[in-house]
């Protein structure tokens, strides 16, 4: 099983990290199956696993929920699970409450929290204090979306570049585990994991991070309409689900007529 040291010890020895996010129990075990480093129940289980706009509305309650889910579909994976937006923002007290809430109750390996201001920094800092392993998320940050005015690519220009650099030299300096570059350039996400002694993990962030994270919808082709360039579709499980479901609605309606068909 994958520890929380072997973030260092990949980084060091150049090997990638894999991880996929997972929001449930049957997820959770297909993905432990295959043999993915780490499982992320991220928080955008609000937009993909319930269908909502963006991840705003996710709470350490629907955190904990799935990320149990997660745990009995994969009990020797290392999991991390998100603090969802505003668990970790108001005071240390509740920041550290909060993530106590999730570890506890999920046995989770580490927290992972999106970082867009010195403000949560320090948040982070005594999380990690407490010790509770964090992995910092960077770039765009979903939780921001009403900041950025939308989920667009960050770190396009000098100032917004040197920012995100800047964080993830903080987030090390207070001892992260590892950091999630989302949607950057690459040049930026290299520059990055070229200055870090901890391990970068890339989403939209090109080929240069130490790692990947997709989430298991996007890569297995569950969506047929939502497409990122960023994302290679290894399956097409929408079609294939569709159609299996199609022909169990055959057997249930017409089974005669299927008999007839499949002798030819
Ligand atoms: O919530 C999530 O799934 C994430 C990944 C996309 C990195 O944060």
């Amino acid at each position: 099983m994958f520890k929380l040291n072997d973030f260092q010890a990949y980084k060091q020895n150049d090997k990638k990290i894999s991880m996929v996010t997972a929001y449930d129990y049957f997820s959770a075990k297909i993905v432990a199956e295959s043999g993915i480093d780490t499982i992320l129940v991220g928080d955008s289980l609000g937009m993909v696993f319930a269908g909502n706009e963006n991840t705003i509305s996710v709470t350490v309650d629907d955190m904990i929920y799935h990320a149990k889910a997660v745990k009995n579909g994969a009990p020797n994976s290392f999991i991390i699970v998100d603090m969802p937006f505003l668990s970790y923002h108001s005071t240390l007290a509740k920041t550290i409450k909060n993530a106590g809430k999730i570890i506890k109750a999920t046995n989770c390996n580490a927290i992972k929290v999106e970082i867009n201001s010195e403000h949560t920094i320090s948040h982070v800092k005594a999380l990690i204090d407490a010790q509770i392993p964090v992995i910092g998320h960077i770039g765009l940050t979903p939780q921001s979306v009403n900041i950025f005015g939308g989920f667009k690519i960050q770190g396009k220009t000098t100032d917004e570049a040197n920012k995100i650099i800047g964080f993830a030299h903080k987030l090390v300096e207070i001892g992260v585990a590892a950091i999630v570059l989302e949607c950057i350039p690459e040049q930026l996400a290299k520059t990055i994991t070229n200055q870090i002694n901890v391990p970068t993990i890339g989403i939209g962030a090109g080929k240069y991070c130490d790692g990947q994270v997709l989430v298991f919808h996007d890569l297995l082709g569950f969506e047929p309409n939502k497409k990122y360039q960023f994302v290679t579709q290894y399956a097409n499980a929408y079609g294939y689900l569709t159609d299996a479901l199609k022909n169990y609605k055959l057997d249930v309606t017409q089974p005669k007529l299927q008999f007839i068909e499949n002798l030819g």
